[in-house]
């Protein structure tokens, strides 16, 4: 499949041009600057098929054409974006094993499942899908009916971004749910196209794979709520390019105690620090953990607050 213009197709095909908004809440008047403009080589544009003996059913490989960073000022606004993460009471998000650290409580998921449920796209990143397995779905029925309700799939477009292409097409993220996209540099293509070409389509970044970059092609595909859900990699590189709007911190009541454990983030120089706060727009106690808002732009309207619902 060749390049796309912007805004040719899209979940829930609203046009690209138009204002990003928060999940479920309308427009805020503000597009973002974007990130700093840094030139981002276009990528060819490519063809391929999977190799892996899969069902074919979504065997797509695109050029991304992904823009140069700095979209907002050349007519994509960038997806409104959430940052959702639990930590530690000492500030991690892993164990040290590398196996799921279940972190939340049963009424926080569901928090996390409406917020789900008010997005065009969930992204993790590669090492997510392979020490989490996650499956990213909306899980709640009600919930799952009312986007079918809207014209939208039952669950959010899941994304991934991966140097290697080293992941298994068995892995819940490929195997449950609608739409996938994998996004990697052009060197690891063909491998992305083999491993997992028959179940995602398949995004050739470029040279290097530029988080800002990818969120703009996002917005082109009609995307315009983008909700990430980890690692501490991603999470970080999200953060310190300036392209979230908000950030959800669910503070566990435990303690990792292990500095090989994954932190919430990477070193890096971020927009916020101690001669520019950021602001704390929202805490709330859902049972026994802290769940804090903050907000990263100037497009923040909050109003994610959990029901206290806890089905
Ligand atoms: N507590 C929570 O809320 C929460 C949520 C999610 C995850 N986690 C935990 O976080 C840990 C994983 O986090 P992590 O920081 O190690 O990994 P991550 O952010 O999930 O994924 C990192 C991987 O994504 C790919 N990637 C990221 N940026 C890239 C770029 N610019 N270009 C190309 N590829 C890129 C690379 O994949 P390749 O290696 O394939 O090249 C990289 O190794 C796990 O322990 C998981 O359990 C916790």
């Amino acid at each position: 499949m060749g390049e796309r213009a912007l805004g040719e197709r899209g979940v829930g095909e609203r046009g690209v041009g138009e204002r990003a908004r928060p999940p479920d809440r309308p427009g805020t008047g503000h597009d973002r600057d974007g990130p700093p403009d840094r030139s981002h080589p276009m990528p060819r544009a490519a063809t391929g098929t999977g190799g892996t003996g899969l069902p074919r059913a979504d065997i797509r490989l695109e050029g991304a054409g992904l823009p140069r960073a700095g979209t907002g000022r050349e007519g994509v606004a960038l997806p409104y974006t959430v940052l959702s993460c639990c930590i530690s009471l000492d500030g991690y998000i892993g164990s040290a094993t590398g196996g799921r650290l279940l972190l939340s409580n049963a009424a926080d998921f569901d928090r996390v499942d409406a917020v789900r449920a008010g997005c065009d796209a969930i992204l993790v990143g590669a090492q997510t899908i392979r020490s989490d397995n996650p499956r990213l779905l909306v899980r709640d029925p009600e919930r799952r009916a009312a986007r079918r309700a809207r014209g939208l799939p039952e669950t959010p477009t899941k994304v991934t971004v991966t140097s290697g292409a080293d992941l298994d097409p068995d892995a819940a993220f490929f195997t449950t749910g609608a739409d996938r996209l994998v996004y990697c540099p052009s060197g690891a293509v063909p491998r992305a196209v083999a491993r997992l070409g028959a179940r995602a389509t398949i995004v050739d970044a470029g040279p290097e794979l530029y988080l800002p970059s990818v969120s703009a092609d996002l917005a082109r595909r009609g995307m315009h709520t983008l909700l990430v859900e980890g690692g501490g990699r991603v999470l970080t590189q999200f953060l310190v390019a300036d392209i979230a709007d908000e950030l959800h911190l669910v503070v566990a009541p435990v303690f990792v105690g292990d500095g090989q454990a994954r932190r919430f983030v990477d070193d890096g120089r971020f927009p916020w620090h101690p001669a520019r706060r950021g602001r704390l727009a929202g805490v709330q106690q859902i049972g026994d953990v802290a769940f804090l808002t903050y907000a990263l732009s100037d497009r923040f309207v909050g109003g994610t607050e959990h029901e206290g619902s806890a089905r």
